[in-house]
């Protein structure tokens, strides 16, 4: 294997060079898949580009790349992974680009969860699992075997639909914001959602309030999104009458409401750039993604709707150098960083996955 740190050597046009170069060694043999929150020096070698939901499908369909190089976070490239083809490798450039939502819920603690509400209720018959993509593959396998689904930030509403259709309850992990505007968006009110504290007994919610809930929701969030304010969205408009406020539904439930759209990052990006010449925009999501979009169109009038920096720490960490060294050790024949979920959590994980797939 090629060593990583030499790699910290070279100037921004060696890699770019190098980068592109190796690229054109691989050819058809690897796809190079990229978030929009990734930073511009690596999102710009992207052979394609999306959100979750567009990245997911795009890795099902990819069949003649024998490589799936992934850049983005830990559980996208576990999906690509899932939903690939057998003879395909997924590749994360650093290992250490996880996401910390995704981190706040885990299989012991989703299961005792479920343990607890069904010391309280029929809970197979009663309630559904579904998980946020931004989630562990065996959260994703958990809810493969318990008749449950994922969704994504595009598609959350309609899977919550569809969950309702079959029982009356959702279990929803790991994002309460996502879990709770969706609910709210179709009609349940919030007086029938519950917070589910992993740390407490039965969640911290008496056994009553659990029989009595529609919702309940996992006490994690996202730590970018949770920084955009109410008080900042007054603010912009205030500021700028007229201007619209565009925000990713991680954001709190106050901000999402207040906002005049809400949306996954595909959606945020088509909406601007949908936009008429002149429009002025507030942009609740990740910075690189906002400032992509400001540069790209610079006959609009786009804000950051957060006052400070609201970056996502670990999308950050795949930079140029990760991947040149990954496409040069491929082209040396070596697949470093190598996703494999393993094969019986794939395969329950790939049920809950379907599912959503079926519904949108
Ligand atoms: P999208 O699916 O909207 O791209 O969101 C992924 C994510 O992690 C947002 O924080
Ligand atoms: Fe996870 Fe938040 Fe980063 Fe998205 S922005 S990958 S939810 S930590």
């Amino acid at each position: 294997m090629i060593p990583l740190e030499p790699y910290y050597e070279l100037s921004d046009a060696d890699l770019d060079s190098r980068i592109q170069l190796a690229k054109q060694a691989l050819g058809s043999e690897c796809v190079i898949l990229g978030h929009h929150y990734q930073r511009e020096e690596v999102y710009k070698f992207a052979d394609l580009t999306g959100d979750s939901l567009k990245l997911s499908r795009l890795a099902s369909q990819k069949a003649d790349a024998r490589y799936i190089v992934f850049c983005g976070v830990h559980f996208m490239a576990e999906v690509a992974d899932i939903l690939s083809a057998p003879h395909q490798t997924v590749i994360l450039p650093d290992m250490a680009a996880g996401c910390s939502m995704a981190d706040m819920a885990d299989l012991p603690r989703v299961q005792a969860a479920w343990d607890a509400l069904g010391a309280i209720m029929d809970v197979e018959s009663l309630v559904t699992p579904i998980t946020y993509v931004n989630s562990m593959a065996d959260l994703k396998a958990f809810c493969g075997a318990h008749n449950g689904l994922v969704c994504t930030s595009s598609n959350a509403t309609r899977i919550l639909e569809s969950a309702f259709a079959q029982r009356e309850k959702v279990l929803f992990f790991p994002d309460q914001h996502l879990g709770r505007i969706s609910a709210f968006t179709l009609g349940v009110p919030l007086e029938q959602m519950v917070v589910w504290d992993p740390t407490q007994k039965n969640g911290g919610v008496e056994p009553e309030r659990l029989r009595a809930a529609r919702v309940i929701l996992w006490d994690g969030y996202c730590s970018v999104h949770q920084m955009f304010q109410p008080a900042h969205v007054e603010l912009f408009r205030a500021r700028h009458p007229g201007i619209r406020v565009i925000v990713h539904p991680e954001c709190s439930f106050e901000v999402c409401r207040l906002a005049d759209l809400r949306g996954s990052t595909e959606l945020i990006q088509k909406s601007v750039r949908e936009s008429p010449s002149g429009s002025v925009w507030a942009i609740g999501t990740e910075l690189n993604l906002v400032n992509r979009l400001k540069h790209e169109m610079p006959d609009k009038e786009i804000h950051f709707l957060c006052p400070t920096i609201c970056m996502c720490s670990t999308m950050f960490r795949i930079d140029a150098q990760h991947l040149c060294w990954t496409l040069e050790n491929l082209v040396a024949g070596t697949a470093v960083n190598v996703i494999a979920v393993p094969p019986d959590v794939a395969a329950l994980a790939r049920i809950a996955l379907d599912r959503m797939l079926a519904v949108v």
